[in-house]
C-alpha cells in the first residue's frame, strides 16, 4: 500500500467484535483512512452490524436505485431477477457517475465518515476501485495554498455531479438531495491531521466567483490524483474495504458487465453530529 492505508488480517470482522478490537480497527482507520480486510465473507445482516460499529447507517434516499434500505449496490445484476441488467438501463448510467474520482455523500448536510464495501461476486478482470489521500495531498500543497484554503467553504452538489456524467435528475430527487456546504480542510479529532474535502460533488467555493471557485477545486483534485500513489484494489469475492469519506476520494473502473457479473454492496456510516468524533468536522 501507498503512503495510507492498512491491510488487517487475523481478526474475525464477520462475527461480533469484542469492543478493544473494535477500538484497535478504529484507530487503524483514523490514522490510515483506509482498511483491507482479505478473505471475510458476509452476508447483508453481518456488513451492517459491522458497520454499525463505525456509527449509525446512512438509510440511502430515491437517488439511489436501492432506495430504503442501508445498501448502495455496485452490481450490473438485477437483485429481484438475479438476471444481468442491460448496459442501456438507467441503474447502469447512474453507476457512471463511480467513475469520477469522488468521496462518498459529501452533499449531505451530515456528511459521511466512512463506507464499507464487500465484494459479493467479481468480474475475472477489471472492475478494480482506485484510491487517493487527500491527507497526503493536503500535506503536499505549499503554505500559502494552504493558508488561502483555510476558513474556505465548498458546496457540495449531487445533481451537478450526476450531470456531469449525463444523468438528470428527477425533480422530485433534486428535492431530496438539497446541496450541502461542508468546510474545505477537514481536521481529524483523533489525529489533527487535515484532509480535503474534494471530488465530483464539489461544486462551489462559497463566497467566491463560481469560475474561480471551480478552478480551485479543479486545481486540487488533479493535484491529489496525479499523485504517484494511487492504491488500487483489484477485488477478489470476501474482500471488505472500508475508507474514510473525509481524507480520501475513491473512482471505479470499467468491467466487462455484457459478459460478467459484479455484485457489491455498500454501506454508508454517517458522520453523526452526536458523536463527539464528529467534532472536527466543524473545524
Ligand atoms: C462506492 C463506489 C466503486 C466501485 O461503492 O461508493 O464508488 O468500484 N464504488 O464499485
Ligand atoms: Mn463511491
Amino acid at each position: 500500500m501507498p503512503t495510507f492505508g492498512a491491510e488487517i488480517t487475523g481478526v474475525d470482522i464477520v462475527s461480533p467484535l469484542a469492543g478493544e478490537d473494535f477500538a484497535a480497527i478504529r484507530s487503524v482507520f483514523e490514522m490510515h483512512g483506509l482498511l483491507y480486510f482479505p478473505d471475510q465473507p458476509m452476508d447483508d445482516d453481518q456488513q451492517v452490524a459491522f458497520s454499525e460499529r463505525f456509527g449509525p447507517l446512512e438509510r440511502t434516499v430515491s437517488t439511489n436505485p436501492a432506495g430504503g434500505s442501508p445498501f448502495a449496490r455496485q452490481s450490473n445484476v438485477d437483485i429481484e431477477t438475479g438476471e444481468t441488467i442491460p448496459l442501456d438501463d438507467p441503474r447502469m448510467a447512474y453507476q457512471k457517475g463511480n467513475y469520477l474520482w469522488h468521496a462518498d455523500s459529501t452533499f449531505k448536510t451530515i456528511p459521511s465518515l466512512c463506507s464499507v464495501l464487500t465484494a459479493r461476486e467479481v468480474p475475472p478482470d477489471g472492475g478494480a476501485t482506485e484510491f487517493v489521500s487527500t491527507a497526503t495531498a493536503y500535506d503536499a500543497l505549499d503554505d500559502d495554498l494552504k493558508a488561502t484554503l483555510e476558513g474556505l467553504v465548498v458546496e457540495h452538489d449531487f445533481a451537478y455531479s450526476r450531470l456531469r456524467t449525463g444523468f438528470q435528475l428527477t425533480d422530485a430527487q433534486i428535492a431530496e438531495s438539497p446541496a450541502a456546504c461542508h468546510p474545505l480542510v477537514q481536521v481529524n479529532p483523533h489525529t489533527d491531521r487535515k484532509s480535503l474535502m474534494i471530488g465530483a460533488h464539489a461544486k462551489a467555493v462559497i463566497g467566491w466567483p463560481a469560475e474561480k471557485g471551480a478552478a480551485l477545486l479543479d486545481e486540487l483534485l488533479a493535484r491529489a490524483t496525479e499523485q504517484q500513489d494511487i492504491y488500487r484494489h483489484e477485488w477478489r469475492t470476501g474482500d471488505v474495504l472500508v475508507w474514510d469519506n473525509r481524507a480520501t476520494l475513491h473512482r471505479a473502473t470499467p468491467y466487462d458487465a455484457a459478459h460478467h457479473r459484479r455484485i457489491m454492496q455498500r454501506t454508508t456510516v454517517s458522520y453523526a453530529v452526536s458523536d463527539p468524533e464528529a467534532a472536527g468536522s466543524a473545524a
